[in-house]
């Protein structure tokens, strides 16, 4: 492929990509291995929505991944894996060795009866058996709807339900930091609502010991043994599915968003070699979990797609120590490196005494993902890790649409604090006012949306197409609403200024208020709730509960401690509020709708200028959520 390496030339390719949008894509989409060409490059319909790209094609993305880089680099380092615990030895994955064990996993799974189309769930931790599985399930064609290892057993078994997976991948337990947990005890928990789920693999990880579940639980490592090492990769239509991941809308119920073969391969690997501007040996790392979005695009599929060299690292980004991820840099000479604002800014927190140790030489571009990056956290990533050398790519995108949009190019784009610059080749942002008016011209916000398909779009979510059309597609007709508000300032770049729907953004982790809710209200003394954002020092954004309690005889704290709990228990940790605020009454209009505008200025610490009042049932209300308001 040839990668832009200079503005005008992202101008050029630009204006091609917008032109003619399939010649542009076909061509990029010609260097891989296709086990049969595609007839039509793209067919569309936002109304619907149905979006096709390459129709016809027969491919699989693992031959693309591992088998076609074989021949030259068979030897070369796929992943470097660092564990959790710096004083246990790091593992090296070449790309054979890579291969070799995908293939004998693939055939686990085959073994344990997955087959083409099949759901295949899977609950890991960060190590490199994890990487492993999604690929085997890509090798036979089975689905792989990863669950975020930090989801507890009520999410996990939501999640299970909502595709029917057959299959559970898992481990017996998952070192974070100084703690184990029990992995595999939440997937027992799970699955005693999940009838459908017929094996479950168990890795032995943290040798914690584990309830068995005979006929049901087998072993990784033993089911290995057994295994054929060869496997053929299974023919896939370009747009058969490849993977289902969940995440948070404004509704309750988190949806699983759909990606398919053939557009999402050429799409992430597109978005990786232009946006990182990687160079063949090279080392890069993202420290994203495998269960977000990002882990998907870009610590699997987009650099194995690049034949890259990746580090992939089991812990947290403070232990033992604050210098750990600076320490892992310097260890493995890493290139780029890929990470989130919420870390930067915890990091920050910790003090220079952590990054002063480390040379960081190595470095030649920084990355920033799944939040906007504030500009004193960005300065400081500049000066402190890039050491005002490196490029930093603030990169937007989501869940649904598989891979970067709107960032710049490593080097190419002239990059500014706290922004994402300008959209990728392939991608075309508009900004709306509430009515769908386009906004046009520069110096201007709005909301933002993109008027054509880019080959890794969001297909549909799962099991329920008329709410993937409701949710992105209907909002403005003929256009994709990302749920994103944002600015367009004199020089046309982009900036982000974060969601305009009830999505919260809390430490990089989409959730939504809807959802927090509902865990809350499950405590038997509540009987109403409301979650707002608020920004937070090093979360970006922190949950704030105002709830109505009809116990009178609990005490705060008590009531506090409970519904931590409770949330903790529906959702996982990552969603227990930051402050929880008792009140008798929340503010509503006559009509009975909660007025969060209102609950948002109080939990943002503003109690002067709420704007209108008057149309609430009851404004009394109002003084008293600003007479207990929590600092
Ligand atoms: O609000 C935007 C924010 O994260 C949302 C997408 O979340 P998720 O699907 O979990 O994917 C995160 C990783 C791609 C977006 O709607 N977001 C993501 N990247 C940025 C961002 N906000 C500002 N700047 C970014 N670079």
């Amino acid at each position: 492929m040839a990668r832009i390496t200079s503005f005008e030339e992202y101008q050029k390719e630009y204006k091609k990509s917008v032109d003619n949008p399939e010649a542009f894509w076909a061509e990029q989409a010609e260097q891989f291995t296709w086990q049969k060409k595609w007839d039509t490059v793209l067919k569309w319909n936002f109304a619907e929505p149905t979006i096709e790209w390459f129709a016809g094609g027969k491919l699989n993305i693992t031959e693309n991944c591992l088998d076609r880089h074989l021949p030259e680099k068979a030897n070369q380092v796929a992943y470097y894996w660092e564990p959790n615990n710096p004083t246990e030895k790091a593992v090296t994955l070449t790309y054979q060795q890579l291969h070799q064990q995908v293939c004998r996993f693939a055939n686990v799974l085959k073994n344990n009866g997955a087959k083409k189309g099949d759901r295949v769930c899977i609950y890991m931790p960060m190590v490199p058996e994890l990487a492993i599985a999604l690929l085997a399930c890509a090798r036979i064609g089975a689905v792989h709807s990863v669950v975020f290892g930090g989801f507890s057993a009520s999410a996990l078994s939501g999640r299970i339900q909502d595709c029917d997976c057959k299959l559970v991948v898992t481990s017996d337990g998952a070192y974070r930091g100084a703690k184990t947990i029990p992995i595999k005890a939440v997937v027992d928990e799970a699955l005693e609502i999940c009838p459908g789920v017929e094996k479950v693999i168990v890795l032995n990880r943290t040798n914690t010991e584990i309830k068995w579940v005979e006929g049901r639980d087998v072993r990784w490592e033993e089911e290995v043994q057994k295994a054929n090492a060869d496997c053929p990769a299974e023919p896939m239509d370009a747009e058969d599915m490849l993977f289902i991941l969940y995440t948070s809308g404004s509704t309750g119920k988190p949806k699983g968003v759909v990606h398919t073969c053939g557009g999402y391969m050429v799409y992430t690997h597109y978005s990786f070699e232009n946006v990182f501007q990687y160079n063949e040996g090279g080392v890069y790392w993202c420290t994203a979990d495998i269960g977000w979005v990002t882990g998907h695009s870009y610590i699997v599929y987009a650099p194995l797609l690049a034949g890259a060299t990746s580090v992939m690292f089991e812990g947290v980004p403070a232990y033992p120590d604050a210098g750990r991820f600076w320490q892992v840099i310097d260890k493995y000479k890493v290139n780029i490196f890929y990470t989130a604002p919420t870390a930067i800014r915890a990091l920050e927190a910790m003090g220079l005494d952590y990054v002063k140790p480390y040379k960081l030489d190595s470095l030649r571009v920084l990355g920033s993902v799944g939040e906007p990056i504030n500009e004193e956290a960005w300065n400081w990533y500049n000066e402190n890790i890039g050491k005002g050398k490196c490029p930093i790519v603030d990169t937007w995108w989501q869940t649904e649409t598989g891979g970067i949009l709107i960032s710049p190019l490593a080097g190419i784009t002239k990059t500014k604090p706290s922004f994402a610059t300008l959209p990728l080749p392939g991608v075309q942002p508009i900004l709306v006012d509430e009515k769908g008016n386009e906004i046009m011209g520069n110096g201007v916000e709005g909301n933002l949306c993109i008027k054509f398909p880019w080959p890794s779009i969001i297909r549909t979510t799962y099991g329920d197409h008329e709410r993937c059309r409701q949710t992105y597609f209907a909002t403005y007709l003929g256009l994709y609403f990302t749920g994103d508000g944002c600015k367009r300032d004199e020089d046309g770049y982009y900036r982000i200024t974060g969601r305009v729907d009830d999505v919260l953004n809390v430490s990089g982790h989409r959730l939504g208020t809807a959802e927090v809710e509902s865990a809350i209200n499950m405590h038997v003394d509540i009987v109403e709730s409301a979650v707002v954002g608020y920004p937070h020092d090093i979360k970006g954004q922190g949950i704030y509960a105002y709830v109505i309690c009809t116990n009178k005889n609990k005490d705060a704290e008590t009531l506090r401690k409970e519904i931590m709990a409770e949330v903790a228990k529906a959702i996982g940790p990552i969603a227990k509020p930051d402050k929880i605020q008792i009140v008798t009454g929340l503010p509503k209009t006559r009509s009975g709708k909660i007025i969060r505008r209102i609950l948002r200025k109080v939990a943002e610490g503003e109690t002067n200028n709420l704007g209108d009042i008057s149309t609430l049932l009851d404004p009394l209300v109002v003084k008293e959520i600003i007479a207990g308001a929590i600092k």
